[in-house]
């Protein structure tokens, strides 16, 4: 068994894990420069997956992606094209996985968005936050779930979560924040981020028992991402998180992308975690003291799934 911590990399977790990703088939959501989907996409490459489906919203930033990427021939890339915030866009996108693969072993769920300024409801009149960090990606997950549960190795989930659904209170009743009224974008991204948790808890009651895991994946405080395009720095100041002078206050620890990328890694394709059941992991382990109570508990669990069903018209288990 090898040991992973908060300083390994995507590079150092992969070349431990090489064996595990050759020849596997791997889905990664939000795949566009700078993000820790892009980064996980580079560090698997060199391990030759057999299928690597990469996911984001715009195929040229996907592509930009993948022209810096020395993919071996082994490795066929799919460029995936997906929007979250749409419910047509991520059936399309399930329809072409489903068509491209008998099996999927793994899908790494990265794409997010975190502090939308000003309340917006996606098309289909969901708060965006929700809609994206949790609802697009549980409707994915779902319809290619014939796939992950065909996986020969035991089909993984790994949503990315964040220490943020720390600051959250969850309202399952009222994703919507009463049409606007009360919005708070910290709120909504944290108890999006609760969402992840939640979700992977409720993947691993329903499905755990036919070899499906899930682990929902804090990557850490990684600055340099897109994730903090919403956020003004005199923001991240004001909160705590940055000095004056932009550097990172005392104890509070940053980490490179490959660093936040590599417990995605981790949770994927460890073989060591394949009776681990539902699972928060951070800094390469294990622990879920890492989350809040409410979102690992079980009332919590199986009202988000009800209402995601409810919110995507469509019953899975
Ligand atoms: N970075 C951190 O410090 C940190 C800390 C804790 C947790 N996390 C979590 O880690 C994950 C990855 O974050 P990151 O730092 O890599 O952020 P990022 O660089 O902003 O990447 C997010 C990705 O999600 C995509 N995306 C956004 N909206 C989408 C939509 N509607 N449909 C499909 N894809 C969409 C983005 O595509 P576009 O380029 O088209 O927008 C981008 O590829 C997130 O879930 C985040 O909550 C990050």
């Amino acid at each position: 068994m090898t040991n992973f911590g908060f300083e390994t990399t995507s590079d150092e977790a992969a070349t431990a894990l090489s064996s595990y990703i050759q020849g596997r088939t791997v889905i990664i959501t939000g795949v566009t420069e700078g993000s820790l989907g892009a980064d996980i996409a580079r560090a698997l490459a060199p391990h030759m997956p057999a299928i690597l489906i990469l996911a984001s919203r715009s195929k040229e930033k996907i592509m930009k992606v993948v022209n810096r990427i020395q993919f071996s021939s082994e490795t066929k890339v799919q460029v995936l094209e997906l929007d979250l915030a749409s419910l047509a866009s991520v059936r399309a996108a399930a329809e072409k996985i489903l068509d491209w693969t008998t099996s999927v072993d793994a899908i790494m769920e990265t794409a997010g968005v975190m502090a939308v300024p000003d309340f917006t409801k996606t098309e289909d009149g969901v708060e965006m936050q929700f809609a994206v960090n949790h609802l697009g990606h549980f409707l994915l997950t779902n319809l290619i779930m014939p796939r992950l549960l065909a996986s020969q190795t035991g089909g993984r989930v790994v949503p990315f979560t964040s220490a943020g659904h720390k600051q959250a209170v969850l309202n399952l009743e009222d994703v919507n924040f009463k049409n606007g009224e009360y919005y708070n974008k910290w709120w909504a991204y944290g108890s999006s981020k609760g969402c992840n948790i939640l979700f992977a808890l409720g993947l691993d009651q329903r499905f755990g028992n036919r070899g499906l895991r899930s682990f929902a994946v804090d990557p850490g405080v990684i600055v340099g991402t897109g994730l903090s395009r919403n956020v003004e720095k005199t923001e991240f100041i004001e909160l705590g998180w940055l000095n004056p002078d932009g550097s990172a206050p005392a104890g509070f620890i940053q980490k490179s992308a490959a660093q936040g990328a590599a417990t995605g890694i981790v949770a994927a394709f460890d073989p060591a975690l394949a009776d681990q059941k539902g699972s928060v992991m951070e800094g390469g382990t294990v622990n879920n003291g890492m989350a809040a109570p409410y979102a690992l508990e079980r009332s919590n669990i199986d009202k988000l799934w009800e209402l995601s069903e409810e919110l995507v018209d469509q019953h899975f288990m």
